[in-house]
């Protein structure tokens, strides 16, 4: 999958993109990441990208015309590509969403700095508006990278295990059961004894019951729209769980 990002801080992406799992998925080639950046195509000899608003108020506003110019030089040969703006205002992410674009061989990322855009990027440019929250960051570059670091975890190959992604937190709309690993005790602290059993149905069990009492303790809002069995749902309700029924 190919990730094109357009940003005014196009160095900050590299520490990022370089460790650990995702270089290991761009050296496999399974993702590539081209950044892209925006005062390149911003005219004049001081390359100017920001002005300040039409109107008044404070701050200063992103330029249409090097974005605009940016995204058609870059996308000319695949005018249908998904382009993403990151901006608060967005809809939020989630790994719903995640696994949704990882079915894309290329989406374009746009990242904003400043006090906003010029809305005709919005209005001419952009297919989808996405934020990582609702707080307010400097620019988009850090919301970018999460994409990056979220979308490709759902591709195959990326991570050593090819049913990680599956287990993970959200991806079946429950948080996942807890870990353990060596030693078996620590400080007299032990392992559940199960984990140790070498039963697998047993194990099974236990980690979708611990996945249904941590998601009924930490997020119950996500119990709304789990997919739940009948016996997933008599256990919740031996833990008190009075919704859906
Ligand atoms: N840019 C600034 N804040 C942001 C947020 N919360 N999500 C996405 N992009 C942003």
């Amino acid at each position: 999958m190919r990730f094109d990002v357009f940003t005014l801080l196009p160095d900050v992406f590299d520490a990022y993109l370089n460790a650990s799992i995702l270089q290991r998925a761009s050296e496999n080639q399974l993702i590539e990441t081209h950044v892209h950046n925006i005062r390149d195509w911003a005219a004049g000899k001081h390359h100017v990208t920001d002005e300040p608003p039409y109107g008044g108020g404070g701050g200063m506003v992103m330029k249409v015309e090097p974005v605009i110019l940016a995204l058609e030089s870059v996308f000319a040969d695949d005018p249908g590509c998904p382009i993403i703006m990151l901006t608060p205002q967005g809809r939020q992410f989630d790994q719903q969403i995640a696994q949704s674009y990882a079915a894309y061989p290329r989406i374009g990322l746009v990242c904003g700095r400043y006090e906003g855009f010029d809305e005709r990027i919005r209005e001419h440019a952009i297919t989808d508006e996405i934020s990582i929250g609702d707080y307010v960051l400097t620019g988009g570059e850090l919301p970018a990278l999460i994409l990056i670091d979220a979308i490709s975890r759902n591709l195959s190959g990326v991570l050593g295990d090819p049913t990680g992604a599956l287990d993970d937190s959200h991806a079946n709309g429950l948080l996942e059961y807890p870990h353990y690993t060596r030693p078996a005790v620590f400080r007299g602290w032990s392992v559940p004894e199960v984990l140790l059993s070498g039963h697998h149905a047993e194990i099974e069990k236990w980690r979708r019951r611990q996945s249904l009492q941590r998601t009924l303790e930490k997020r119950p809002d996500l119990l709304q729209n789990a997919q739940l069995s009948e016996t997933d749902r008599d256990y919740l309700r031996s833990l008190g769980w009075t919704g859906q029924t």
